[in-house]
């Protein structure tokens, strides 16, 4: 049974706390909101609108004391970037393995997780994109762009008309991906259709589609005189993540110290510093 540790109980929070409470290989331990939030105190039942778990919420200024008492394998943070720094140091100190699932990180701060991982000998997982389908899908895409590199490229996704950002993260980091692995200049993204001159070679198209309740769609479509290769994910209901991070999870809790990305938890690019945990360890002597 791995024992999980959850910091950050707002929306994503609470979907991974009842996917741990449903999962029979893992027991969550741990569950902190933030310090002075009416959770705190309150049987984490309560918040997730299920029976009582017996977990009552503490607040995240307890983190030391609270890793001490619960004693958990893997720490799991869904805060905000400057909570997540301030938890990331104090889980580190103890050692324990974290993932940081927490998005909006400055370029300095990513860097601060990056050395935090190094001086505390700790095992970080940076995991702003917890989705197995995506990552999958960028794999396969770089797969093609091997084989199709003097092919046009266009991205296109589709989202829910509340969705405040356009193109999606997921979209930009396709096309900055797939830029990089095909040697493209730096302004190689062409956002939507707007132009007065034939499309031109070394960018890739993206497109942003807004409207209706469509929880994801990304699509990267290749594209030759004669041909069409089209890579497709669509995300189903918003807990596609859940499955997601139990996968990382599983790989965090064997892995040697150091920083590493999904993709690289998820065996989709090499990670030099894994290895397999032994079953069983036996003292002699
Ligand atoms: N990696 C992925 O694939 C993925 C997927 C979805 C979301 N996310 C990211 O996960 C983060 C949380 O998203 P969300 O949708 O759950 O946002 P949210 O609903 O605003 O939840 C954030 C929660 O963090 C709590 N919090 C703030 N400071 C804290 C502290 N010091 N200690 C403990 N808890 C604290 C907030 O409490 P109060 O409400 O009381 O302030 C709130 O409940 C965001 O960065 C989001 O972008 C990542």
């Amino acid at each position: 049974m791995i024992k999980v540790g959850l910091i950050g109980l707002g929306r994503t929070g609470s979907s991974v706390a009842s996917g741990l409470l449903s999962n029979p290989e893992m027991s969550l331990v741990m569950a902190l909101a933030r310090p002075g939030s009416a959770k705190v105190g309150k049987d984490l039942g309560d918040i997730l609108g299920t029976k009582p778990t017996g977990l009552i919420v503490k607040g995240s200024n307890r983190l030391d004391s609270e890793l001490l008492q619960t004693n958990p394998d893997v720490i799991v943070d869904f805060t905000n970037p400057e909570a997540g720094l301030k938890n990331l140091r104090i889980v580190a100190l103890h050692g324990i393995p974290i993932i940081i699932g927490t998005t909006g990180f400055n370029h300095e701060q990513l860097q601060s997780i990056q050395l935090m991982a190094q001086q505390f000998k700790t095992t970080v997982v940076y995991a702003p994109n917890l989705s197995l389908g995506i990552n999958v899908l960028l794999n396969l895409v770089l797969k093609a762009a091997e084989f199709l590199a003097d092919w046009d490229v266009e991205i296109i996704e589709t989202h829910h008309r509340h969705k405040k950002d356009a193109p999606s993260g997921t979209a930009l980091k396709i096309a900055r991906e797939l830029g990089a692995y095909l040697d493209l200049p730096e302004d190689h993204i062409a956002f939507g259709h707007e132009r007065t001159a034939p499309r031109k070679n070394n960018t890739i198209g993206v497109h942003a589609i807004r409207g209706g309740g469509v929880t994801g769609i990304h699509q990267v479509v290749f594209l030759s005189e004669n041909e069409k290769l089209e890579i497709k994910h669509e995300s189903h209901n918003r807990a596609n993540f859940v499955d997601c991070l139990f996968r990382v999870i599983k790989w965090i809790i064997s892995a040697r110290p150091g920083y590493y990305t999904v993709e690289e938890a998820l065996g989709l690019s090499p990670s030099p510093h894994h290895h397999p945990k032994p079953e069983h360890f036996q003292i002699v002597g």
